[in-house]
């Protein structure tokens, strides 16, 4: 169907920084620079400086961050790791691959991880713990870190979703052990691909990753370390990636200010609860703007037929998924929220204009206005 509002809008996005993303383009095509060169340590410099660790290495996935900061751990067969319930699936997916067994824990109203409910999921086999930063808001991570410290487990935090996200001035990705971070296309800071990277103060956890993204070879001596991967990031996205990194900071402003808008707007609908959490010192820059209706589906399919694109993720928790092969202990927030997410439109080149469509769509349904023009 032809949607009058997109879920997001990466055309428009590029013609907004057109002459710099073509620069960066010619730059690296007319030098040759395609693998490992001057805008990819650019790039790790500055998302590092951004993030506030020490190093950043640029890998070819959020998945390929998680992955290679347990390897970089030593999480394997035989350990626990626990992981919100409700998360994508490459969370989970990344535990599973290196051999060790995911442990899922409920989340709160907020979409990330319920604290209170961690201990209770500790075993001695319990090496390591992912909190996810859903949606550009931080799960809780002064009680996680105390808890990893009173359990001496390792934190690997999941901020594929939250870059530029904080809690009391400290960055999401500057916790744990490492942050993971993708720059998918319709992620904050989305590439024109696949692209990801960990953030880590950790020098031998930097070094680990640089090798291992590079089947395990030291590319000054030659020598291989160790049996690795080809999952670097490309120097071309990440020349693209520093060019909207730049961006980033006005980027994020733009995006509370539609947030406040939609707030103001749909505040006084009962049935429909909005991401706005008061929480002293937490930062949200709403990657997404994801609502919980009461009306689950019915609700998000009335926006669809009026012209507004949603995302709806996740109807089906990734372990109700039979391939999956993973265990439902029952998990009744996210169960809830599976029945009632939905995520509006929400991009920083989105104009006043739509917004407005987009309130007058949803305040349609609950019969609070006249029905939108389809
Ligand atoms: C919370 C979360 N974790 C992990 C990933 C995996 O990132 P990628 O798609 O770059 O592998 C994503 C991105 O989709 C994500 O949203």
């Amino acid at each position: 169907m032809a949607y009058r509002v997109r879920f997001v809008n990466p055309q428009r996005a590029y013609q907004l920084i057109k002459p710099e993303i073509d620069a960066a383009y010619f730059d690296v095509m007319t030098n040759g620079e395609l693998i490992d060169r001057r805008h990819l340590q650019a790039f790790e410099e500055n998302l590092a400086r951004f993030v506030g660790t020490r190093y950043a290495v640029g890998l070819n996935s959020g998945y390929d961050a998680l992955h290679m900061s347990l390897r970089a751990a030593g999480i394997g067969p035989g350990d626990e790791v626990i992981v919100p319930a409700h998360t994508f699936v490459a969370t989970c997916s990344a535990v599973v691959n290196v051999g060790a067994t995911p442990v899922l824990v409920d989340v709160t109203k907020d979409f990330n991880i319920d604290c209170d409910l961690i201990e209770d999921a500790i075993t001695p086999r319990t090496n390591g713990i992912i909190p996810v930063h859903l949606s550009g808001w931080m799960a809780d991570m002064p009680r996680v870190m105390e808890i990893a410290a009173a359990h001496r487990l390792v934190v690997v935090e999941d901020a594929c979703q939250s870059l530029g996200s904080s809690i009391n001035g400290k960055r999401a990705g500057a916790w744990g052990l490492t942050g993971c971070w993708s720059f998918y296309p319709f992620k904050i800071l989305g590439g024109y691909g696949d692209g990801g990277a960990i953030t880590t103060d950790d020098p031998k956890v930097a070094l680990f990753a640089r090798r291992m993204r590079f089947n395990g070879e030291d590319r000054d001596s030659g020598e291989y370390h160790g049996h690795g991967f080809t999952c670097l990031l490309d120097n071309l996205q990440a020349a693209f990636l520093d060019v909207k990194l730049r961006h980033l900071p006005a980027w994020i402003v733009r995006r509370k200010q539609i947030a406040e808008r939609y707030r103001k707007g749909l505040c006084d609908l009962p049935d429909l609860l909005l991401p706005h959490y008061s929480r002293a010192g937490f930062e949200h820059v709403y990657q997404n703007y994801t609502v919980r209706s009461k009306q689950g589906s019915e609700f998000s399919e009335y926006l669809k037929t009026h012209g507004v694109e949603v995302l709806t993720q996740f109807r089906k928790p990734y372990y109700r998924h039979e391939g999956l092969r993973l265990e439902d202990r029952g998990f009744p927030e996210t169960e809830a929220l599976s029945r009632e997410v939905c995520s509006l439109p929400m991009f920083p080149e989105f104009e006043d204009g739509e917004v407005e469509y987009v309130m007058d769509v949803v305040r349609a349904f609950y019969g609070k206005c006249t029905s939108p023009a389809s």
